[in-house]
């Protein structure tokens, strides 16, 4: 398959990550189909879309004719039957193995035989999502980084029956896209997710250990070492059930290694529904307010 313009996108789950995608693609010149299990999410999803291209527009980054255009090539398919003209497919469900193979296995029924299937997974196995559907060599996991319109790092993973053609188109979709894919194979938490485990999960016990207050590890990690980012706030930025279950996922799929450990405190939050930025509350209030540090 050859990529261009024409190259019809669906993309399945409109939550933080399908919308920031389907925003991705549709600025990048495709016709995009936005489905999820819920209608209201999908309403949610486009408009939080619309919402951040007007942001793009009032910056100046973007034209009115632009900002209109994008929204013009996305619309909400309200079936999953829909999707059926689609020539690749980016699933962003839940993340959970059972929803996911259902999804590919209806999938694989409905869309064409060399429509490319894709998950946005983080953590789950790719070649798990493929078994069971009639040709697995079209499966492939095509994983974005939170915000996906500005992350540039794009994992194309390959599951043990991705064919080496699958990769290679998911690669010229991402470079297209202006992202940077790396090739990997999947494994628990594939590269970033895996190594960047120990990141969340020492903050966590930090925190716990009352070594220092949330707001001070953060500016710790973010002025003295650099990352953009404190490891706490970025859990209330990826959403605190997403960033839990992907360490749940890894510390179960690594045969429970203690050095993946979930955090029990990262575990309140979540049954508490604090998840984040998108809750409105995490291990922060957000919109966060600006506060000086204890010293
Ligand atoms: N959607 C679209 N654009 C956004 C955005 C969003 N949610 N958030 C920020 N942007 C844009 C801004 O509009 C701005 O654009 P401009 O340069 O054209 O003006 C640009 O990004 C920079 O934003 P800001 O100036 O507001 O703020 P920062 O410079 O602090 O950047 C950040 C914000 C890009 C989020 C930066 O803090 C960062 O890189 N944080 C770390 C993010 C990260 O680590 N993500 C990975 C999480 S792990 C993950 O996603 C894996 C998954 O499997 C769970």
């Amino acid at each position: 398959m050859q990529i261009s313009e024409q190259t019809r996108i669906a993309v399945i789950g409109s939550g933080t990550m399908g919308a920031g995608i389907a925003q991705l693609a549709a600025s990048a010149g495709h016709q995009v189909q936005l489905y999820d299990i819920s209608p209201q999410a999908i309403t949610r999803g486009l408009e939080g879309i619309a919402r951040s291209l007007q942001g793009r527009v009032d910056k100046g980054r973007l034209t009115t004719e632009q900002y209109q255009a994008i929204l013009g090539r996305l619309s909400a398919a309200e079936q999953l039957s829909e999707l059926a003209g689609a020539d690749i497919v980016i699933e962003a469900a839940a993340e959970k193995l059972e929803i996911k193979q259902q999804l590919f296995r209806a999938l694989a029924e409905i869309c064409a035989p060399q429509t490319l299937l894709t998950t946005n997974t983080s953590s789950i196995s790719v070649t798990a999502i493929a078994s069971g559907i009639p040709n697995p060599g079209r499966v492939a996991g095509l994983h974005f980084f939170n915000p996906a319109p500005v992350m540039k790092l794009v994992e194309v993973v390959r599951g043990l029956d991705s064919s080496p053609q699958t990769i290679d188109t998911l690669c010229q979709l991402a470079q297209r896209w202006g992202k940077t894919p790396v090739r990997c194979q999947s494994t628990p938490g594939f590269i970033v997710n895996r190594v960047a485990r120990p990141y969340y999960a020492e903050a966590w016990r930090a925190l716990e250990e009352q070594v220092a207050p949330a707001a001070v590890i953060d500016a710790a990690l973010r002025d003295g070492a650099r990352f953009p980012m404190g490891p706490l706030e970025l859990t209330d930025m990826i959403g605190q059930d997403v960033n839990f279950a992907v360490t749940c996922s890894v510390f179960n799929a690594f045969w429970q290694e203690r050095r993946f450990l979930p955090s029990l405190v990262q575990q309140e939050l979540v049954l508490a529904g604090k998840w984040g930025r998108k809750t409105g509350q995490g291990v922060y209030g957000w919109p966060r307010e600006a506060q000086a540090l204890p010293v």
